[in-house]
């Protein structure tokens, strides 16, 4: 399919979809983003993604770009351009265009880019074996609830991830607590309970990770949300969640089986639950 994009207003080829050398994007990774999947025109969780970038706007001071419906509408027109089944839309808001100072003029007209493409998905070879993460101790900055373009810190530690055979990389606090990934949330099941780390500044407030837990909930399955170790007595599964992978089991950590280094029966459960969700997008 020929991709069409969003940028400022117009709707353009994507090999024509341009910003400014001297957009503060382009020079500071002065903005925010957003993924969200949409299945046959069915956002899925369409308004927390929005709230949530509505909020990381407002966090580094960038105005919205338009109000939040306007945006939705955008949304809607961006995939309607590029219909695919399973769809990824992206969604950028940089400070805007300015000479090259750390300090932005005011009033700036922040720029707003769209786009939508094919949903990647773990492949049937990686739901059957799990994947595979490494732990690193964590370099990033102090504010990883902000959903910034900034993502340096992410692609090291993919690469490190790659580096060593392995699919995703999880920050570890000095103290071995598990945060997250590179560009994921992590579960972990103790004891029978669903464990993750509580929203802080540690951590991205993934719209995936919210969908998890009420899944669960719903379930019955118990929650807690506190800092764990891999270490930890009766830890039998991992998992890591984000809008492109819904629930993955991860068996393998720096080389070495977690539980019994297969899929386990949570992630299953969960997995099977949120697809559920998925396909009832799909047919609505
Ligand atoms: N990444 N944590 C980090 C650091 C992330 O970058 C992401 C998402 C998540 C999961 O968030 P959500 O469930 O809302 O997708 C957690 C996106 C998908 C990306 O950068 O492509």
């Amino acid at each position: 399919m020929k991709q069409t994009a969003y940028v400022n207003g117009h709707f353009l080829p994507m090999e024509s979809a341009m910003v400014h050398i001297e957009d503060r994007g382009f020079q500071f990774a002065d903005g925010v983003y957003e993924v969200v999947a949409c299945f046959n025109g069915n956002f899925l969780d369409m308004q927390p993604h929005l709230e949530r970038l509505e909020r990381c706007c407002a966090a580094i001071n960038i105005p919205l770009p338009c109000p939040l419906e306007r945006l939705a509408e955008l949304v809607r027109q961006t995939w309607q351009k590029n219909p695919f089944p399973d769809a990824m839309i992206y969604i950028q808001v940089t400070r805007g265009v300015a000479p090259r100072a750390h300090l932005a003029p005011d009033n700036l007209v922040p720029t707003l880019i769209i786009t939508s493409a094919d949903l990647p998905k773990p492949s049937e070879a990686k739901l059957t074996s799990g994947a595979k993460a490494i732990t690193l101790a964590d370099f990033r900055w102090k504010h990883c609830e902000i959903k910034s373009i900034a993502l340096l810190a992410s692609v090291m530690g993919k690469q490190e991830a790659n580096r060593q055979h392995a699919d995703e990389a999880f920050w570890l606090d000095t103290e071995g607590h598990v945060l997250e990934g590179c560009s994921t949330n992590i579960f972990a099941a103790i004891n029978g309970t669903l464990v993750t780390h509580p929203l802080d500044h540690q951590v991205l407030g993934g719209i995936t990770r919210s969908m998890l837990i009420r899944v669960a909930r719903e379930a019955g399955i118990k929650i807690e949300e506190r800092p764990w170790c891999l270490d930890e007595p009766g830890l039998t599964e991992t998992m890591l969640t984000s809008t492109t992978n819904a629930v993955l089991p991860v068996c393998v950590m720096d080389d070495k089986p977690v539980g019994k280094g297969i899929p386990g029966p949570m992630a299953g459960r969960l997995r099977a639950l949120m697809l559920q969700n998925m396909d009832a997008l799909r047919n609505a």
